[in-house]
């Protein structure tokens, strides 16, 4: 693993995807600000200052893509929330990776491909992680109540002992993860994870989706059931 650290980029994704073909198969991009910092549907992910931590980990596992890929998310919010255990909280996970700390987020997770033809030329994994901030600010992201570590523990956080522990903790395991897949870590999703056996709403793109919450299975998809039917979502929002 080498790590890349920016003053201030537009957006550690983009700038991954952009300078992809230089980048070595386990690089940390991180960026002390972002100024088009991007999340998941296309919304945006508020800078919240140079002291929390803006990080994309580029991946280039194989040349074809296989199926556990996107399931990287979910392995990357259960370190996520690892992490934030060590530092005495007990987060939840919110299908499919986000990561809240009494309902409130502190953690966002945005993965994208690279492909050429049916080639995969890498696998960006966007993080963002609130450290240090404080409610003014925080009130300034406007689709979803946020924390930061810092407001949850009433004391500064070092950003370079955090990102040392979360990067630690993701390769420990990613190897494995990637030759067994979701179910590797699917009870230790399943123990942090918030909404299970209730009534939920979905938004997919433009459309909303709702029912019971009957399970996440072993590939990390939600199982809902409405009118005795049950169906299955890859991807969606929990609104
Ligand atoms: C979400 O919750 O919608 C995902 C947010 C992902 C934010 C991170 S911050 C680092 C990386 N660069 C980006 O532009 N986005 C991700």
């Amino acid at each position: 693993m080498s790590i890349i650290k920016l003053k201030e980029v537009n957006s550690t994704n983009l700038y991954a995807k952009e300078h992809l073909s230089e980048l070595a198969d386990k690089t940390v991009i991180i960026a002390d600000r972002q100024t088009n910092g991007r999340g998941r549907f296309d919304r945006v992910w508020v800078d919240l200052g140079g002291d929390n931590l803006f990080m994309s980990i580029v991946l280039k596992p194989s040349d074809k893509f296989l199926n556990v890929y996107p399931n990287l998310t979910q392995y990357l919010s259960v370190v996520v929330c690892k992490v934030l255990e060590y530092y005495g909280l007990q987060p939840n996970i919110k299908w499919p990776n986000d990561v809240l700390i009494k309902g409130k987020k502190i953690s966002g997770i945005l993965s994208e491909t690279v492909t050429q033809g049916n080639n995969l030329k890498g696998i960006v994994l966007g993080l963002g992680v609130n450290l240090n901030s404080d409610n003014e600010t925080l009130s300034s992201i406007k689709d979803k109540e946020a924390t930061a570590l810092n407001i949850e523990l009433s004391r500064d956080i070092d950003k370079d002992e955090f990102t040392e522990k979360l990067t630690s903790e993701f390769f420990r395991f990613y190897d494995e993860f990637l030759r067994k897949g979701f179910v590797f870590v699917r009870d230790e999703y399943l123990k942090r994870a918030c909404f299970l056996e209730s009534e939920i709403s979905v938004r997919v793109f433009n459309d909303v989706k709702s029912g019971f919450v009957k399970s996440i299975n072993d590939d990390g998809e939600l199982v809902l059931e409405n009118d005795k039917k049950e169906f299955v979502l890859t991807m969606g929002d929990i609104l």
